[in-house]
């Protein structure tokens, strides 16, 4: 009888992992972007230079078309919605703030910081996108 807390103590893990991995949405994250409250273009601006406590994105991304660490933001609201089949500017824009890494744009590494969870709040991701979507 000796084997059997053991045994028990796998499958109660087992299944505590299954739920965890089919608890969570494919990203991690546990908001989307439909939790998001209404953005705002002006305040994104500001905070596209300054983000709270991150690298600050103007470092990296251009919005005149010049090339960067990362790519330029120059008419990225007419083509966000086309870079990943089956989402729409907002969720590609969502997950390209909070989860770089799960897209890489061609041509570009995996240097964007995927630390913009911790350091942006909901409100600031509404508004960084509101502005990227504008541009
Ligand atoms: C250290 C450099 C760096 C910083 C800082 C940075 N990014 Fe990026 N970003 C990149 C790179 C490199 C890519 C392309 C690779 C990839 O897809 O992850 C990228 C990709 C993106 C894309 C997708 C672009 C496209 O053409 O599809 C968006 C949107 C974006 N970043 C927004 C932001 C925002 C908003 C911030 C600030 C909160 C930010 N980035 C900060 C380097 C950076």
């Amino acid at each position: 009888m000796r084997a059997f807390p053991l045994l028990s103590r796998i499958s109660l893990s087992a299944l505590l992992l299954a739920g965890l991995l089919t608890g969570c949405a494919q990203n991690g994250l546990d908001f989307s972007v439909s939790d998001l409250p209404p953005g705002d273009p002006a305040r994104g601006a500001e905070l596209f230079a300054e983000p709270p406590g991150g690298a600050p994105c103007a470092h990296c991304h251009s919005l005149d078309g010049e090339r960067g660490v990362g790519p330029s933001l120059a008419g990225y609201g007419e083509r966000a919605a086309r870079e990943v089949g089956g989402q729409n500017a907002e969720e590609y824009t969502f997950e390209a703030i909070l989860r770089p890494s799960k897209h890489i744009v061609r041509g570009y590494s995996n240097t964007m910081p995927d630390s913009y969870e911790d350091t942006l709040t909901r409100q600031n991701i509404a508004d960084l996108i509101a502005y990227l979507l504008s541009q």
